[in-house]
């Protein structure tokens, strides 16, 4: 008898053990879309299967300004989630503010230095310390394309050119349907806007004009080429587009009521949760003139100190969940992103996303990698949002001449 009681003895400790380190994480995120959601999922049943109890904290609102602004109002109560979705120079911005917690342990323990492209890994770290922890690589510069509707208004190639596209519209036009399918919010313009800026003045310029800012390349002729350009795409979306949500714009080439949406591969995601099929039910190509370059969307989540020391040990689990090989996979393939983990097997991903994997790596030996200012990849959160709003009031406006246009987003441009 006493054997047995032993044994039972040391089985409760060891259940009692491990139920001690399970903790509670609560997530702030974005993503509420069908695709979006269905990938976070994944994310909550691997920690529900380490013992965890996750909070989902998801705020509604593609792009993620709604989100941003909750977070800003729960750390400034004390109050703050485990984890919060935020990227690039925001993550510099919030770890400056010292409420970040050091995931150095968790980094070095699962070798994240060798498994991580070094553009990827310094944006997660602060002073030399993991502050974060990545997600995917999003391309921003897609054009989706519904193959039925192109077929229907007689485009047989995919445009290349913005020439070709807009000869394309143009039919889509004459054949009744919507030639662009776009959402009214002003990271969806700027996505539009991006990819206008890069396809027309290449890598060059989008480096010089929207990732450095530099007021000559901001008012020079390429500048009111991308303005004329991007108002020309504007004349091809419906009436309805204005304060519409990007999956509704997505769902609309998805049920063949559009041709084309500008938008990152978030949208593929929208597609797989509908069965669709890349090659058959729709086409994934480089917005036009931009087939060399790519820009990139790294998703992550920055972990906050928390003093209950459950909490550190699920925060802990979920920065090694998110890195590891089977989140990696399985959340990629339904987010439309591909893994940012690097030697990860593509054998289970569509031929949008081994385009993507394959570009990723030739991009950045190509010089033609460049981070998206639309996503949050490339300059302070002040700038981006006055360029944002002086775009948007552009988009929205055909009023406003190419020649203040330009004025306006240069002024913009040089907020500080
Ligand atoms: C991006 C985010 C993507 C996707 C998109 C639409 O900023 O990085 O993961 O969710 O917004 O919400």
């Amino acid at each position: 008898m006493l054997k047995l009681s032993k044994l039972a003895t040391a089985v409760a400790l060891v259940v009692a053990g491990s139920a001690a380190v399970a903790g509670e994480v609560e997530v702030l995120h974005y993503w509420t879309s069908g695709g979006e959601a269905k990938s976070v999922a994944e994310l909550k049943k691997i920690m529900q299967g380490k013992g965890h109890t996750w909070k989902d904290f998801a705020v509604a609102g593609g792009g993620g300004d709604n989100a941003a602004t909750v977070l800003k109002s729960r750390v400034v109560s004390g109050n703050p989630p485990a984890a919060a979705q935020i990227k690039g120079p925001a993550i510099q911005e919030w770890a400056s503010e010292g409420v970040l917690a050091n995931l150095d342990a968790t980094a070095k323990a699962e070798k994240w230095d060798d498994l991580l492209p070094k553009v990827v890994a310094d944006v997660m770290k602060y002073k030399g310390n993991y502050v974060a922890a990545p997600v995917n690589v999003h391309r921003v510069n897609w054009m989706w394309a519904n193959s039925a509707v192109l077929k229907k208004a007689g485009v047989t190639a995919t445009p290349k050119t913005w020439d070709e596209f807009f000869a394309a519209a143009e039919k889509v036009k004459k054949a009744g349907l919507i030639p662009v399918a776009h959402g009214g919010q002003n990271w969806q313009d700027f996505t539009t806007f991006e990819s206008v800026a890069l396809g027309v003045g290449g890598t060059k310029f989008y480096n010089e004009a929207l990732i450095k800012l530099d007021q000559k390349a901001l008012t020079s002729p390429t500048m009111i080429k991308v303005l004329e350009t991007f108002r020309k795409v504007k004349g091809y979306t419906d009436a309805a587009a204005p304060g519409r949500d990007w999956n509704l714009a997505t769902a609309m080439v998805i049920q063949e009521k559009a041709a084309f949406q500008f938008m990152g591969d978030w949208a593929k995601g929208e597609f797989s949760a509908a069965g669709k099929v890349p090659g058959k039910d729709y086409i994934c190509a480089a917005a036009p003139g931009t087939g060399n370059a790519y820009t990139f969307n790294v998703d992550s989540f920055a972990m906050f100190k928390l003093k209950d020391s459950g909490a550190q040990k699920a925060q802990a689990d979920l920065a090694a969940s998110i890195m590891g090989t089977e989140f990696q996979e399985v959340f990629n393939l339904n987010k439309g992103s591909i893994p940012v983990r690097l030697n990860m097997s593509m054998d289970k991903f569509d031929d949008c996303a081994k385009t993507s994997a394959k570009d990723f790596v030739s991009t950045a030996k190509s010089g033609g990698l460049v981070p998206s200012v639309a996503h949050g990849m490339a300059i302070k959160p002040a700038a981006e949002g006055a360029i944002k709003d002086a775009v948007s009031q552009f988009w929205n406006d055909d009023k406003i001449s190419v020649a203040d246009g330009v004025k306006n987003i240069a002024k913009a441009a040089a907020t500080k």
